[in-house]
């Protein structure tokens, strides 16, 4: 069952500070980086494995505690299979080449999303390093494969529905929010998109109801520790008001700010 530690952002203003605590990213870009170099494109999805690497190494140097992967999205099934065949091929190598490092980091490592699509290998594979990197807690290292913030959404919902029935006469909120699949991580305060597209791809629905946005033109692979610190540098510039005023944060006091209702 999930835990109820997490504040929600329409709920009452969470904490924040000059550099987030959780940081999602679409890690978008590898095929194009790959036709720039006239490789095929998985050429491209084998070099983001690195660039995974980088940040993962850069989020735990700045001191973030939560950083999500969008690996491979439920509308990515559409892809040609030969391609699709090739990424699932490179998640299960890089769970069983990888997982031992994160471990010894001293990462967390979970997977959300509709696994019963992946094969059983892949899945007793993640099973095993979820169980492995149980209780971690320099890093949550959260990857999202075949996700879809719908998804996340309606599987909530009917898995509320589930355990207590009496909840089709009305639910709230924070019912809801215990049965999505990022329970175990405060909602994001920074989304990070590379590749230049300006969408959110059916990535974190519900979650990203706060978070600050931040879009950039360089392609995954390219994606490197100076850009995500270029990246944490615009989220420290921004004033994050939860629907309040400017003046009521320049006057830095919490006690006019009515809590949602
Ligand atoms: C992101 O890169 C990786 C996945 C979606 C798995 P893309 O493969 O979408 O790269 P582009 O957008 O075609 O360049
Ligand atoms: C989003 O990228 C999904 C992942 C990065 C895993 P896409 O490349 O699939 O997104 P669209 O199709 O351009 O919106
Ligand atoms: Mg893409």
């Amino acid at each position: 069952m999930a835990d109820t530690r997490f504040a929600s952002s329409t709920r009452e203003v969470p904490d924040s500070d000059s550099v987030p605590r959780h940081v999602a990213i679409i890690m978008d870009g590898n095929g194009r980086w790959a036709r720039r170099r006239l490789l095929p494109r998985v050429a491209g999805h084998k070099r983001g494995v690195e660039a995974v690497r980088a940040t993962i190494r850069r989020c735990i140097e700045r001191g973030i505690s939560y950083l999500t992967l969008f690996a491979f999205s439920s509308e990515n099934w559409r892809r040609p299979e030969d391609e699709v065949s090739f990424l699932m091929q490179l998640f299960i190598r890089a769970l069983e080449e990888e997982v031992a490092k994160l471990h010894e980091n001293n990462i967390r490592f979970r997977v959300i999303g509709d696994l019963s699509r992946f094969d059983s290998r892949l899945v007793s594979l993640i099973d095993r390093a979820e169980k492995m990197t149980s209780s971690n807690d320099t890093l949550t290292l959260t990857i999202a494969a075949n996700y879809g913030g719908r998804w996340d959404i309606l599987q909530a919902v009917e898995r509320m529905l589930a355990d207590s029935p009496e909840k089709r006469q009305g639910f709230c909120e924070e019912d809801i929010a215990r049965y999505l699949a990022l329970d175990h991580a405060p909602e994001p305060d920074l989304f990070i998109r590379t590749g230049g597209e300006q969408r959110i791809s059916n990535f974190l629905l519900w979650q990203l109801a706060y978070t600050e946005l931040y879009f950039t033109d360089r392609l995954w692979p390219e994606f490197d520790a100076g850009a995500l610190d270029e990246a944490i540098a615009s989220y420290g510039r921004r004033e994050r008001r939860f629907g309040r005023t400017s003046e009521q944060l320049a006057s830095g006091g919490e006690s006019d700010v009515a809590t949602a209702r």
